[in-house]
């Protein structure tokens, strides 16, 4: 760069307010439907643990670094309480902010802040005193019957006001303390919001909104007719106003807080059974649940996307989550999800659907565990599965990234009941089978708990990175190959350091013979296919 052009870009950079030559804000990319994160300007896949919701505190942070080193996370998760920043209306207090970015860097991790305020499992719990003992000022939802719930309205302009009070001093705090560095890649704006115990808000406000009309962005997106919300959605009619108010408000907090420091926001969801859902209210009512999905991202353009908290073990849920929330409109995060084992293996299946990120829920060493949702305890045991995942990914994670925007990423997780899987990938099939021995052909029983997992990354047409656990994968000829044989030409074993392959040695004879058995020590193989 000569004289000049550096010297207007300090000026340019004195008058915007940013450090010369800083690294582009993190931010999620779009293109063909499919996503990436692009951190520091390079493509970065989210390994990511949450922390217990007690855990931010700095007496408790060193019990979180050690399980994020035990578990080669990237990224870190923790809340950033309303009550903990203004305890005192006006009095905010960052010290806890401070300290946390500080000791992120130290040990290498990035950070993804959770904004607990008005709505944090659907209660104010999280909001400071003054807010929630002052009913009048920041009225709870009313339910039909007339009774008040633990749930803050949405309505109500004098709580808006003040959470969106506290989020920008919150962003701007952060812009100043981290607008160069960027260790916080993205912020959730409140936690699981939606009310349990209704449809919706009793309050005059909220049956007002249903006789009002549906915003034209809500008709887009849904394909409907104009008309009011209780006309255009009849007996959904409560629930999906609600949803609409409450994702209004999120919007609001959330726009203002990208005003100041722009940064990805999303929102996280308390799912709903996608099967057998009920009635709203036995599950979060108003919250972004896959029914109202539309609804929110028509509602809340701020937020780059509406990640699900993955709490349901079975096979068959968990990939319905994960289908129904990796949309064109809406790139896949995986923002909390269980931390007991049979979780671990998950992070295929949410890389298959081009996932920017998996977190298991509850990692620290506070001696606290959110069993029977996760494990049992939180020790070194609990660690481990994850923490293979996640040694695996770790060096490739830039890669995945990439290729997954690209398309070029396919994963298998293994269900209970079924042992074998097809992955399409083009000119090929990949087969994958459970619980089979190194050796021979026999039918595959599945393992004895469903635990096996499968990722493959292409690199060119016949060429392929295959890695996984408890699995065999073998390659059958399809599409343009169809009607020949396959055979490898090549099984290399190696790693990924700093972004090189460096080869380890080739797989051939026993090693190849029945397909490619990744057993519970992973590797990466880089796989040459051809037809004879
Ligand atoms: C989901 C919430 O988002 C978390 O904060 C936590 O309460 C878990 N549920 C349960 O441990």
């Amino acid at each position: 760069m000569n004289r000049w052009r550096w010297l207007f870009a300090c000026v340019f950079a004195m008058v915007v307010g940013m450090p010369a030559f800083a690294a582009p804000l993190p931010r999620i990319v779009t293109d063909h439907g499919r996503h990436m994160l692009l951190v520091d300007g390079q493509p970065y896949l989210m390994l990511g643990a949450q922390v217990n919701n007690s855990s931010a505190w700095p007496a408790m942070l060193p019990k979180v670094w050690p399980a994020m080193e035990a578990l080669h996370a990237n990224t870190v998760q923790v809340p950033i309480a309303w009550e903990q920043i203004e305890p005192v209306e006006g009095h905010f207090d960052f010290s806890f902010l401070d300290t946390l970015v500080t000791q992120a860097r130290e040990h290498h991790l990035r950070l993804v802040l959770l904004w607990f305020a008005t709505w944090k499992n659907n209660g104010p719990a999280y909001a400071p005193a003054w807010v929630k003992l002052d009913n009048r000022r920041f009225p709870r939802v009313v339910k039909k019957n007339g009774d008040t719930l633990n749930s803050l309205s949405p309505f109500a302009a004098s709580t808006l006001n003040a959470d969106r009070t506290a989020f920008v001093a919150l962003m701007k705090h952060l812009r100043a303390i981290d607008g160069e560095q960027h260790t916080v890649i993205m912020v959730q704006v409140e936690n699981e919001s939606g009310t349990y115990g209704t449809d919706r808000d009793y309050a005059a406000a909220g049956t007002r909104l249903l006789q009002s009309p549906v915003p034209a962005a809500v008709l887009a997106k849904t394909g409907r007719k104009a008309g009011t919300w209780a006309d255009v959605f009849g007996k959904d009619a409560a629930e999906f106003s609600y949803a609409w108010a409450i994702a209004h408000y999120i919007e609001q907090v959330a726009a203002a807080g990208k005003a100041v420091y722009d940064l990805p926001m999303y929102a996280n969801v308390a799912l709903r059974d996608p099967f057998h859902p009920g009635p709203p209210g036995s599950y979060s009512s108003g919250g972004p649940t896959d029914n109202v999905l539309a609804i929110w991202r028509a509602a809340a353009p701020a937020l780059d996307l509406i990640a699900p908290d993955i709490y349901l073990p079975e096979y068959a849920k968990y990939t319905s989550v994960l289908d129904r929330y990796a949309r064109a409109d809406n790139p896949l995060l995986v923002a909390e999800t269980g931390n007991a084992a049979p979780y671990a293996r998950y992070v295929f299946a949410a890389l298959g659907h081009g996932a920017i990120g998996f977190s298991p829920f509850g990692m620290d060493y506070t001696g606290y565990s959110n069993w029977p949702l996760g494990a049992q305890r939180v020790d070194a045991d609990t660690i481990a599965p994850f923490a293979l995942d996640y040694a695996l990914l770790r060096p490739i994670a830039a890669l995945v990234a990439q290729a997954g925007y690209a398309g070029h990423v396919w994963g298998a997780s293994e269900p209970e009941q079924v042992h074998t899987q097809q992955l399409d990938l083009g000119g090929w099939v990949a087969d994958v089978a459970y619980g089979l021995p190194q050796f021979g052909t026999p039918e595959a029983k599945g393992n004895p708990a469903p635990r096996g997992g499968v990722l493959i990354v292409q690199l060119g047409r016949d060429d392929y990175l295959v890695a996984g656990y408890h699995a065999r994968v073998g390659f059958r000829p399809a599409g343009r190959n169809a009607g020949r044989h396959a055979l490898f030409e090549r099984v290399e074993e190696g790693r990924y350091a700093a972004g090189q392959w460096q080869f380890l040695r080739v797989w051939n004879g026993d090693q190849t013979d029945y397909g490619l058995n990744l057993t519970s020590q992973p590797q990466w193989l880089h796989v040459k296919l051809a037809t004879y």
